[in-house]
């Protein structure tokens, strides 16, 4: 058993998709969230600011006692993990690898899709792991970058007319494609799950990477003997622009008021 506390990062709020799944499955957990809501979006940035951004988040991150850090940012994930990984120090897990694994027992007709950033399609992230994991697989990867933005202005209920379009015009090519799986591979689109299900139609399963990676984060745990136990957990998180900003809209990705749970850092001090 281990009470030490779980890291988690993100550009931005988004990353609250992947730590609500992480509650959901560790309740008793302790976790540490920062959010890099002054330097958001990363998801049109290049891989070397990318790096030197999680490297602050990790060394902002790793000022705590952490037993794991989980890199709920899609589009760092893609692009920096096996570096933040060899920088060591702390087990470090991320989106990719769980999804790909999820995806490639979920596909019956062998045709995954992944949706996510600019940055994160251009890694070529997935198509890697896919073909470690099952090299017979087709993949088809796109950007959806209007996503992240109409999110965050609420615009992500099925019957909305702005992201129902958007959506159909960014989907179009994976439905000719005849994928049966879907990966929603950043951390703003499990708010899109019914406009893209109801899009993608019920033969299309959908993969969450926030969720895979949470069970990821809670196997390795347990392999450790490190989870937490018994008890209830707790959330703190950090912010590099205003606290009150983040506080207000967090509780759309967390499902839960994080009032008076919200400090800001200076994250170039790292
Ligand atoms: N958190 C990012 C991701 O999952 C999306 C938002 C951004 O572009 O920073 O890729």
């Amino acid at each position: 058993m281990n009470p030490r506390p779980i890291g988690v990062f993100d550009s931005g709020m988004g990353g609250l998709t992947a730590v609500r799944q992480l509650r959901r499955l560790m309740p008793s957990e302790h976790i540490i969230y920062f959010g890099d809501t002054a330097r958001v979006p990363y998801g049109n940035r290049s891989r070397e600011t990318l790096l030197q951004y999680a490297r602050q988040d990790m060394r902002f991150l790793r000022s705590f006692d952490l037993k794991a850090v989980l890199v709920a940012c899609g589009t760092v994930s893609a692009n920096c993990l096996e570096d933040l990984q060899a920088d060591g120090g702390v087990p470090v897990t991320g989106v990719v690898e769980p999804a790909a694994a999820r995806a490639a027992e979920t596909t019956r007709t062998g045709r995954v899709g992944l949706i996510a950033t600019r940055a994160s399609v251009a890694s070529g992230a997935y198509e890697r792991a896919m073909s470690r994991i099952a090299p017979e697989l087709k993949v088809t990867a796109l950007a959806c970058p209007l996503f992240v933005p109409l999110v965050e202005e609420g615009r992500c209920q099925p019957g909305d007319v702005v992201i129902e379009t958007v959506a159909r015009e960014y989907l179009a090519p994976l439905k000719e494609a005849g994928v049966d799986t879907l990966i929603l591979g950043c951390t703003h689109y499990p708010l899109l799950q019914d406009v893209i299900g109801g899009i993608m139609g019920p033969g299309v399963q959908l993969i969450d990477v926030g969720g895979e990676a949470a069970a990821a984060c809670r196997n390795l745990l347990a392999e450790q003997d490190a989870l937490a136990g018994q008890g209830t957990g707790s959330i703190c998180c950090y912010t590099s622009d205003r606290a009150a900003n983040f506080a207000r809209l967090a509780s759309l990705f967390l499902g839960e008021d994080l009032a008076g749970r919200v400090e800001h850092v200076d994250i170039a001090q790292y």
